[in-house]
């Protein structure tokens, strides 16, 4: 029973095909890299899996059992092309089963709709496919949180505006944990699953890094379009307003959702006090 995992160089890759490995041995599993000298280091056979090729991911998922597509990370428009061409190379290389790796998020409305309108495109198309299949639906990774603490700290706060919404966090080892049980079990097979943790709030998030960096952290809403224009300056104007998107959906209470993650796990998820207890800045 060969597992492929995709997008092996990236992060989630890597732990998922981690976790998978843990599971079934490196003997079992496979490394899809669009770069695969970047995958060389995972202690399993690497094949060449660039989105933006068919034939060669049909070839590169011969003899494959079960394969994990990892959501890419292009722009919509170019990114629902990507996951067809690896559901279609799934279904001519005789693949059982597609496991998609999904996102949580506001359906319309917000700058970040057309990246979960591509998810939700990719889940139908999952479903169509005629293989086995499941599909998580990830929460909001909390690692590039913690990773912008320092310049949370610098500022005194977090801003943005998310406002009083709930949003349900992750954590790509938790994730990974999550989608190792889909590849090897076939419990989940047929089913939509939500993969986060406890919902926090801002404010929260606030008291959790400001505990981490030793300083306190205060909140502070923004109007969406303060924040879309404050996320344009930092990382321009095609990624901008969709980061601010995803806080405009967690207002609108698109993350504020309960978790799967259990049921597929057989383990609650990691606790927020658990995770923040590890983390070192
Ligand atoms: N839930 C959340 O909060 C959240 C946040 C950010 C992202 N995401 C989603 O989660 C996914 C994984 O995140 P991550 O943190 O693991 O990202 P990451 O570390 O940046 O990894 C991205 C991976 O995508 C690969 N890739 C890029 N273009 C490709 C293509 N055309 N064909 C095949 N592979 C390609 C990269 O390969 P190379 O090594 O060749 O560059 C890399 O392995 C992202 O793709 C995104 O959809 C979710």
């Amino acid at each position: 029973m060969t597992i492929a995992i995709t997008t092996a160089s990236g992060q989630l890759g890597s732990a998922v095909l981690a976790a998978v490995v843990d599971t079934v041995g490196a003997h079992n599993v496979v490394a899809l890299a669009r770069t695969p000298e970047k995958a060389k280091g995972l202690g399993v056979e690497v094949r060449p899996g660039d989105y933006d090729d068919l034939d060669q991911l049909t070839a590169s998922l011969q003899g494959v059992d079960t394969v994990l597509l990892v959501s890419g990370i292009s722009p919509p428009a170019e990114r629902i092309g990507q996951h067809r061409n690896v559901i279609d190379a799934a279904v001519a290389s005789g693949v059982r089963k597609i496991v998609f790796t999904g996102v949580q998020g506001p359906e319309t409305g917000t700058p970040f709709s057309p990246v979960i309108h591509v998810s939700l495109e990719t889940e139908e198309l999952v479903k169509a496919s005629g293989l086995a299949w499941s599909i998580g639906r990830n929460g909001i990774y909390i690692e590039p949180d913690v990773e912008y603490a320092a310049t949370y700290a610098e500022h005194g706060e977090i801003a943005n505006s998310a406002d009083d919404g709930r949003c349900a966090y992750t954590t790509r080892p938790e994730l990974a944990a999550a989608y190792a049980a889909l590849l090897t079990s076939d419990q989940h097979d047929g089913s939509i699953v939500n993969l986060s943790g406890a919902t926090l709030s801002q404010q929260e998030l606030a008291e959790r890094i400001g505990s981490v960096v030793g300083a306190t952290l205060t909140y502070r809403a923004m109007s969406d379009a303060e924040y879309v224009a404050d996320r344009s300056a930092e990382l321009g104007d095609f990624f901008g307003p969709i980061i601010a998107g995803i806080y405009q959906g967690i207002r609108e209470g698109a993350y504020d959702n309960e978790s799967d993650f259990a049921a597929v796990v057989g383990r609650p998820h990691q606790s927020w006090d658990a995770y923040f207890a590890g983390v070192e800045i």
